[in-house]
This record gives C-alpha cells, sequence and structure tokens, in this order.
C-alpha cells in the first residue's frame, strides 16, 4: 500500500505547561516531532508527508528532517481540523489523488510502533472507507450524575479510546472535514468527521503505548521507557 502524511503540529500545548510547544521537548535525544515522523519517513510506502506548523514556528527550521525533500510544510488552523484541512490541500497540490489513501497522525505521538502502522495499512487495504487505530477500554466505566454519584456502569465492551494514525481516502476525508466545520460539528479526530458526514470508520485495535502526549507525566513515562 502506498499513503500520504499528514502531521496536525500547529497547537500550543497548553495542557503541557513547558517553555515550548511539547512536539519540540527533548525525548530520547531528539524532538518529540522527529522521533514521530521517523516511523512514517522509515515506511517504503511512503508518497509524502506534510506537517502542519504555527505561523510562526521558530523551532521547525532547526530540525535536520526539515531539509527531508519528502516533507512539506502547510499553514496550522484555528482548531486541528483546520490544520488537517490545509495540509490536504498541499497534498493535492503536489500531485495527491482523491482516491489514494492519507494517514493523519499526532505530532505528540512519538511511540507509534512500525508493527502497528502496518497492521493499520494492512488492515484497510481493500477496506471501502478507512478507520483508525484504537485500544478497547480496560477500566469498568462509570456513568455519572450530576451529583457525582455513580448513575451506571457502561458496557466497556463496546467502548474504545480513538488513536492516531486516522487512515481515509484523500478526498473523503477531505469533504468530510470541510462539511463537518462548515456545520459547526465537534470534530476531535478526523474520525468523527467520518461519522458525521455518515460513515462508520473500522476499527483497528493498536498498542496503548501509542500514547499522545498532553501532560508533563505523559512524557516522563515515555522517556523513561525509551531509557530502558
Ligand atoms: N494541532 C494542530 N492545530 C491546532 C491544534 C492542534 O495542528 N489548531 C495539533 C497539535 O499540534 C497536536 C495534535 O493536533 O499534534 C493533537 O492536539 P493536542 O494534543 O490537543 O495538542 P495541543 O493543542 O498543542 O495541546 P493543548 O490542547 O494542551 O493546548
Ligand atoms: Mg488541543
Amino acid at each position: 500500500v502506498t499513503f500520504w502524511v499528514v502531521v496536525p503540529a500547529a497547537g500550543v500545548g497548553s495542557r503541557m505547561q513547558a517553555d515550548r510547544p511539547k512536539q519540540y521537548l527533548a525525548l530520547a535525544g531528539r524532538t518529540v516531532m522527529e522521533q514521530t515522523l521517523q516511523v512514517f519517513l522509515d515506511h517504503p510506502g511512503l508518497k509524502g508527508l506534510t506537517v502542519s506548523l504555527a505561523a510562526e514556528d521558530p523551532y521547525w527550521p532547526g530540525l535536520s528532517c526539515s531539509h527531508d525533500p519528502r516533507i512539506w510544510r502547510a499553514d496550522g488552523g484555528r482548531e486541528r481540523a483546520d490544520s488537517v484541512l490545509n495540509a490536504l490541500a498541499l497534498l493535492r497540490a503536489k500531485g495527491a489523488e482523491a482516491l489514494d489513501w492519507v494517514l493523519v497522525h499526532d505530532a505528540a505521538r512519538p511511540n507509534l510502533a512500525a508493527s502497528d502502522l502496518q497492521h493499520l495499512l494492512a488492515s484497510l487495504a481493500d477496506d471501502p472507507l478507512g478507520g483508525l487505530l484504537a485500544v478497547p477500554a480496560r477500566d469498568t466505566l462509570k456513568r455519572a450524575g450530576e451529583d457525582g454519584r455513580v448513575e451506571a456502569t457502561v458496557d466497556r465492551s463496546v467502548i474504545w479510546h480513538a488513536l492516531t494514525p486516522q487512515m481515509f481516502r484523500l478526498g473523503t476525508l477531505h469533504d468530510a472535514l470541510a462539511g463537518a466545520l462548515e456545520a459547526g460539528a465537534t470534530v476531535t479526530d478526523e474520525a468523527s468527521a467520518i461519522e458525521w458526514a455518515g460513515g462508520h470508520p473500522r476499527l483497528v485495535e493498536g498498542r496503548a503505548d501509542n500514547l499522545k502526549i498532553t501532560r508533563p507525566e505523559d512524557l516522563h513515562w515515555l522517556a523513561q521507557r525509551w531509557q530502558s
């Protein structure tokens, strides 16, 4: 399977409370961003990769991968979905076609295993729509009432955590994101836009350690794992 990649990286990382956006913090001798991109750059099916960056991003030009001819830079947008849409438009300009596969992956998710990437690609290559890496819920789940007491225990067997990459055809993804944004729908990932448009993305079980760095303890956890 051949594919394009979009990495939205225009967030400010407010929950991380660091001196720079979390994708530019250090992890195992490189930046989080460089670690994130490596698994895609190592894959023979990669046709090209677009990173969406904030307008005044002073960090990207300093990374060695900023000179990689397979990587292009798009403008970040107000919301993550805007950043992804800008990147899809750039891919079109670079020759990507509506039926080509696009994988969207968070810049702040540096621990995607090559085997999970391969599993996603293999699982969805013949799928009519596409889907996403996800992990089944592990803990017992409670629905809270307004008084902060348990109202009910939720059936865990049908609940999954959505991860990235999320893999869809370029044209389908573009139209779903544009439509959902236009309608003011809540779009927190690519799959939610596809769902808004009436699609049912396939859940592909991945590894739970493909975590998104959101708070300081996430980075500490990954750094420790990578050390040993
Ligand atoms: N992102 C983006 N454009 C935006 C907002 C987010 O490209 N307007 C990217 C982030 O850079 C990140 C990914 O989307 O790689 C997931 O978003 P999130 O984890 O929420 O990152 P931040 O928005 O940077 O963090 P926070 O919400 O804590 O400010
Ligand atoms: Mg955010």
